[in-house]
């Protein structure tokens, strides 16, 4: 099961991190996030309406609903509980990729030196997420991590936008990018889910190019 998920992240290119005030954002959010071509959220456990969004996003059935942010056991069993399919954490903590495991879902953790990088490995992961990319030096980071780790796959994070998206996606250890810069916290609260779709599609066409 988690490799067709890594799969569909893979072809998805990109993965929307998402910080939602309100949970009656969520239901707009998931259509515009559909109807501009990318069919994937990642959403943050930053704000309490986290869970309900999840729940809201993930019963529609043909989105690819994961929980970001995640730091303890009990925010994997809240995330999954409400319906998350991937749990993605800025770093590597082993208690927390064993409740992944423990619940049958794919965990994300956060990995950027080749001794992060090494703990995941041991765990059996075979994809972590680099961040935050841009400060822990960006693309040529992941170039060079990935001659020791040949197979491990990256989705990097933190930093990245239309300018420099295209740096990340030319390295074949990327197996999808993530970022907040299609789906902008000030436009969600707004309801600006027009411009949502906008930026989005926008963010595919770049990856499809
Ligand atoms: C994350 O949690 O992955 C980051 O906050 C997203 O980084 P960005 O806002 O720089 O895209």
């Amino acid at each position: 099961p988690s490799g067709e998920l890594l799969e569909r992240i893979g072809a998805a290119r990109l993965v929307p991190v998402v910080v939602l005030d309100d949970a009656t954002s969520a239901a707009p959010l998931a259509e515009a996030l559909v109807a501009g071509g990318l069919p994937v959220a990642e959403v943050t456990f930053r704000t309490t309406a986290a869970v309900e969004s999840i729940k809201t996003m993930s019963a529609r059935g043909d989105l690819l609903v994961g929980a970001g942010t995640v730091l303890t056991a009990e925010q994997v069993d809240a995330a999954v509980d409400a319906g998350a399919s991937y749990v993605v954490s800025p770093g590597f903590d082993p208690a927390v990729v064993r409740r992944c495991n423990e619940r049958g879902v794919l965990p994300l953790p956060g990995a950027v030196t080749a001794t992060e990088v090494q703990a995941a490995l041991a765990a059996g992961l075979q994809v972590v997420k680099f961040f935050p990319a841009e400060t822990s030096g960006g693309a040529k980071a992941i170039k060079a991590l990935s001659a020791p780790f040949a197979g491990l796959r990256f989705v990097p994070t933190g930093g990245i936008g239309p300018a420099n998206l295209a740096e990340y996606t030319a390295v074949s250890a990327v197996l999808a990018v993530g970022g907040s810069w299609m789906v902008p916290r000030d436009a969600i609260a707004a309801g600006d889910f027009d411009k949502v779709s906008r930026l989005t599609a926008d963010a595919v066409s770049l990856v499809s190019a």
